[in-house]
């Protein structure tokens, strides 16, 4: 198996645990690779009346995947991640091949945060019926809008992946990012039309010094891009001012913002203002909104949002974490 081989790697921190078969240790952190081995260990956590907090990734972990693990440790007993570069939500022509995979430092940094176990499964593990056989969730209508329809099928291979960890895991809560605002609210509706019994808890959006999101692929970007991109982000805060100072045409805003991307030498894929929760077009009189933003640099496809409480009349970020 591919990940037993990396482990190998590093043999001087590579204990055998002997009570699960599957389980290996790597700087404190229990490592699993089965299905059956996750089971079996968090079985007995919740046996022992012990919370669990799980927090999905693809790896190549960041400061923002690394809040989320903050907030499960504050939040729950047992703190769990997954590691698994899904390749159900990757397009053909997608970056699933040379999206960043860097095993030893994501351990090392979850170890860090007092994370106890790693879900890090092979695709065999998780598609053992091929992907082309295995059964989909499908969320409809609100996953054909935004990147939804830039990246057609993208959201199913999130749901279906999500959903077959969220069954895996079985979490108290579960953590995502705001950064990925569309997949929280897909995820969210998910969650809600199959009765799954998990607390979906959405995280702010870490930033990087010049106010870039923080993301596996910014590493994707080039050096003389990477000064230029914080537009993005400007440009979505510049759209909240407006609306904050009472502008409503929110059609011309997004002209207007797509303007500003395209003269700063981006390809825009959208520029757009939604209700919050819905994510339908925002109503004048809506009173959560979301300025949404993806453009493409020549390395990456970047995504970036920024939301306002009209109700408050104030312009702050990140206070949707628990919309319901
Ligand atoms: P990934 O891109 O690795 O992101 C894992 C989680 O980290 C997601 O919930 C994402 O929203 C969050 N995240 C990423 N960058 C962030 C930032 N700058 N600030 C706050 N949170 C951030 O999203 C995925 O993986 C996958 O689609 C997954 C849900 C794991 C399903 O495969």
């Amino acid at each position: 198996m591919v990940c037993r081989d990396e482990l190998m790697a590093f043999p001087d921190q590579l204990i055998s645990r002997g009570e699960v078969m599957d389980a290996t240790v790597m700087h404190n952190m229990k490592i699993y690779h089965t299905i059956s081995g996750m089971r079996e260990v968090l079985g007995a956590e919740r046996k022992a009346g012990k919370t669990v907090g799980f927090v999905p990734t693809m790896g190549n972990l960041h400061e923002g995947h690394l809040q989320l693990i903050r907030l499960a440790r504050e939040n729950c007993d047992v703190v769990v991640a997954s590691i698994f570069v899904n390749p159900l939500q990757f397009g053909l022509n997608e970056d699933w091949e040379k999206y960043p995979r860097t095993f030893e430092d994501d351990v090392r940094k979850l170890a860090g945060e007092g994370c106890d176990c790693l879900f890090y499964p092979d695709e065999n593990e998780i598609y053992p019926n091929g992907m082309a056989d295995q059964t989909r969730v499908v969320v409809p209508t609100m996953t054909d809008i935004l990147c939804g329809a830039s990246r057609p099928g993208h959201f199913e291979g999130v749901t279906t992946v999500v959903s077959k960890l969220l069954h895996i895991v079985q979490p108290d809560k579960a953590i995502f990012g705001i950064k990925d605002f569309q997949q929280l609210a897909v995820i969210r509706r998910m969650v809600e039309d199959l009765c799954i019994p998990v607390d979906i808890v959405g995280a702010p959006i870490a930033r990087d010094h010049d106010g870039l999101a923080l993301s596996s692929r910014n590493s994707f970007l080039l050096d003389d891009e990477r000064s230029q991109v914080k537009i993005l982000y400007e440009t979505l805060c510049w759209c909240r001012e407006q609306i904050a100072d009472g502008g409503r045409d929110f059609a011309l805003l997004e002209e207007l913002a797509t303007e500003k991307l395209e003269k700063g030498g981006f390809r825009v894929d959208y520029v757009s203002i939604r209700n919050s929760k819905s994510l339908e077009r925002a109503a004048h009189d809506d009173k959560e909104v979301t300025i949404l933003g993806a453009m493409y640099a020549s390395g990456a496809r970047l995504i970036d949002n920024v939301s306002l409480d009209l109700g408050l009349s104030a312009a702050v970020e990140g206070q949707f974490n628990h919309v319901e």
